[in-house]
């Protein structure tokens, strides 16, 4: 297949990409600093700019045009501390993922992958109390509200999604992935998921049609 990743320089991105290469399909980013990606291998096309530009993203398409979107966009903060400032405008992710959905219909692509998080959308009437409330007084919230907005425009646009929605990220090698249902009713409240199990689910939502228009909660 032919894939293109939009965040394809952070945390989880970079992994996306090493899956998509090792599953032998092509890869196309758009990145605002390529350098980031360290040295560009077969099978990988990186395109200069950023998501938050219509025309970039149009250039990205006109590139190479993908068979499927995978999204792995984050809103920082100034740390990964809940309390930081946000550094980011407040809606980047509805932002781009609306630029994202605006070019897949000129250029006729059909499905987008979009990370999202547990408690985004539905999921978050069983996300812990205590969790919820640490995301609602911290600026966590800003992040929430960005992932629900992005969330409605690309279900708006009409094009086919998967939001995937993992309970907290850790650096761990774990790749067990268990699924649940789109209202995240059960998770644990200290449910973990690694990035490179993350990573390898977002690849295998974007080959498979299984989970097309659904919003699972993931966890390890
Ligand atoms: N942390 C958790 O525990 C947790 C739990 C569940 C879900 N998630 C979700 O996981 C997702 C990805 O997380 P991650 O840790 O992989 O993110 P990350 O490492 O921070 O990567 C962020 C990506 O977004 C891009 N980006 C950031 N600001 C941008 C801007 N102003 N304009 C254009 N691009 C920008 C970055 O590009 P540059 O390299 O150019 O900056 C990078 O490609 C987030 O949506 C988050 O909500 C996180």
């Amino acid at each position: 297949m032919r894939v293109l990743v939009i965040g394809g320089t952070g945390r989880c991105g970079k992994l996306v990409i090493d899956e998509l290469l090792s599953r032998g399909h092509q890869v196309s980013t758009l990145a605002r600093s390529p350098a980031a990606l360290g040295n560009i291998r077969d099978g990988l096309k990186v395109i200069k700019g950023t998501p938050t530009n219509l025309e970039d993203v149009r250039a990205t398409f006109s590139a190479d045009i993908p068979d499927v979107v995978i999204v792995t966009l984050n809103a920082p903060r100034a740390s990964d501390s809940p309390f930081a400032a946000p550094i980011s405008p407040p809606r980047l992710m509805t932002d781009c993922n609306a630029n994202v959905v605006a070019v897949m219909k000129e250029f006729g692509v059909c499905k987008t992958v979009v990370l999202q998080a547990f408690g985004a959308g539905d999921s978050w009437v069983n996300m812990n109390c205590v969790l919820q409330l640490l995301m609602k007084k911290s600026n966590m919230h800003y992040q929430y509200e960005d992932h629900n907005a992005a969330e409605t425009v690309v279900r708006n646009s009409g094009v086919d999604y998967v939001f995937v929605r993992p309970s907290r990220l850790v650096e761990a090698d774990e790749q067990r992935v268990k699924v649940w249902p789109n209202d995240g009713k059960g998770v644990p409240m200290m449910a973990s998921t690694s990035r490179v199990s993350v990573a390898r689910w977002l690849v295998d939502a974007a080959e498979s049609d299984m989970w097309d228009n659904s919003a699972p909660v993931i966890t390890n």
